[in-house]
């Protein structure tokens, strides 16, 4: 089999810069690449470095190399087009089915996904007529990544930033990983918990756990490149942004449990993902608690946080959402699993089993997905995004089953 065939357009944006990055990745992980920038691109970005980077010409006009018909055969030919930034006028023309330049010729002719990765002002973004386009290219089987919050051209902040070029690869390889089975959780909201929770004991200590936040960002990063609306509540992970997902950061599980309801209540799907603390301390010292010369120190009272999964499992805050838990067992692991699936009540217990130096903070992941109408999925040991996908699948289909 050939490298996969991967066309990157480029529209005339400030973040046009970042796609170099996006084209690098791309390229050195064993795609052909061929770069389709706008004319108007090119003031950000020349054609000397679009070729360089790519080892293929980068044309902007439907007039160039005419005998090759390129207008058709570049689209034709992809397994992959990734528009990345798109700009509103690129997405508007995407929407409408204008074709007056080799990229917006690509794209009608293109029959293989397609990923926009908007970036723009926070007004545009938010302009009604910006995001009926949007509605429409989601509606038809494009992904369109939601921008990222943050520092846009100039000094202004807001949601409008070309996400981090690193994220995009990431959604362009799930997306490329998935073929033709195209983005089954368009029109969907899913809610993922993920990272492990600090409950803090004074100002510099607090009793937290291991959870890296690997496999939640996983879960984050899949379901936006099956087309959901991604909601990551994130509890002291330090990894990169997930690129499309709306992201909350929480500390404590109360925080978390306060952010995963507010978020619940329009979700199709919650993954509770994140290891939550279940005690707190009882007390938080104001001040450092001091050792004292002579003096055992004293004992830390500990109270019971609430159970997240059991209850947003027990009142669904829609009919018909799917609850999915996590557990981590050191033994009897799928005994265990089936009597966490009942106590917890959700529909998908994912299983796995750890010890100091499985699973925390490691790429990989092997697990069993549990349902709750008796099914038991074991997934082999493999990338924490490959478990991400099976949980989706099933996922999807538990969607399917309550909407039939
Ligand atoms: N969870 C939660 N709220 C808590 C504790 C856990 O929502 N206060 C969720 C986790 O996000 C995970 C699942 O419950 O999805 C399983 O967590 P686990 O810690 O394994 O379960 P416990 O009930 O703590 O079981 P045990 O103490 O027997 O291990």
């Amino acid at each position: 089999m050939g490298k996969p065939k991967v066309v990157l357009g480029v529209s005339g944006g400030i973040a046009a810069y970042k796609a170099c990055e996006l084209l690098r990745r791309l390229t050195e992980s064993g795609h052909e690449v061929r770069v389709v920038p706008t004319a108007a691109s090119l003031n950000f970005v020349g054609e000397a470095t679009w070729a360089a980077l790519s080892g293929n010409p980068a044309s902007t006009e439907v007039w160039e190399s005419v005998h090759e018909v390129p207008h058709v055969r570049i689209g034709q030919s992809a397994d992959l087009v990734v528009v990345a930034p798109a700009t509103a006028d690129m997405l508007a023309k995407a929407a409408h089915g204008l074709a007056d330049d080799l990229l917006t010729n690509t794209l009608l002719t293109a029959r293989c996904p397609v990923v926009f990765a908007p970036a723009m002002h926070t007004e545009m973004w938010e302009h009604p007529a910006t995001q009926e386009n949007v509605a429409t290219l989601r509606r038809r089987g494009a992904v369109v990544i939601e921008p990222a919050v943050g520092r846009l051209t100039g000094k202004d902040t807001g949601k409008g930033r070309l996400p981090d070029p690193g994220e995009i690869f990431e959604v362009c390889r799930s997306v490329l990983a998935r073929g033709a089975a195209g983005p089954d959780l368009a029109g969907r909201h899913v809610v993922i918990s993920a990272g492990g929770t600090r409950e803090p004991l004074d100002p510099v200590r607090f009793l937290g756990n291991r959870s890296s936040g690997k496999q939640g960002y996983a879960l984050a990063r899949t379901a936006v490149a099956r087309g959901a609306r991604v909601t990551l509540v994130s509890a002291n992970a330090a990894l990169a942004d997930p690129a499309g997902a709306d992201l909350v950061r929480v500390g404590t599980a109360l925080q978390l449990r306060e952010a995963v309801l507010k978020a619940a209540a329009d979700a199709d799907a919650v993954v509770m993902a994140a290891a939550v603390a279940d005690f707190r301390p009882a007390e938080y010292a104001g001040g450092k608690i001091k050792k004292k010369d002579g003096q055992e120190p004293a004992p830390v009272a500990l109270v019971r946080n609430p159970d997240v999964l059991a209850e947003i499992s027990a009142d669904r805050a829609r009919e018909g959402q799917i609850v999915v838990g996590f557990a981590a067992e050191t033994d009897d692991v799928l005994a265990n699993g089936r009597s966490k699936l009942l106590r917890k009540g959700c529909d998908l217990l994912v299983v796995n089993e750890v010890g100091e130096t499985k699973t925390f903070g490691s790429e990989e992941n092997e697990a069993v997905v549990l349902g709750s109408d008796g099914s038991e999925l074991a997934v082999p040991y493999g990338p924490k995004e490959a478990l991400a996908e099976v949980i989706w699948d099933r996922v999807a289909l538990l969607m399917e089953a309550r909407r039939a």
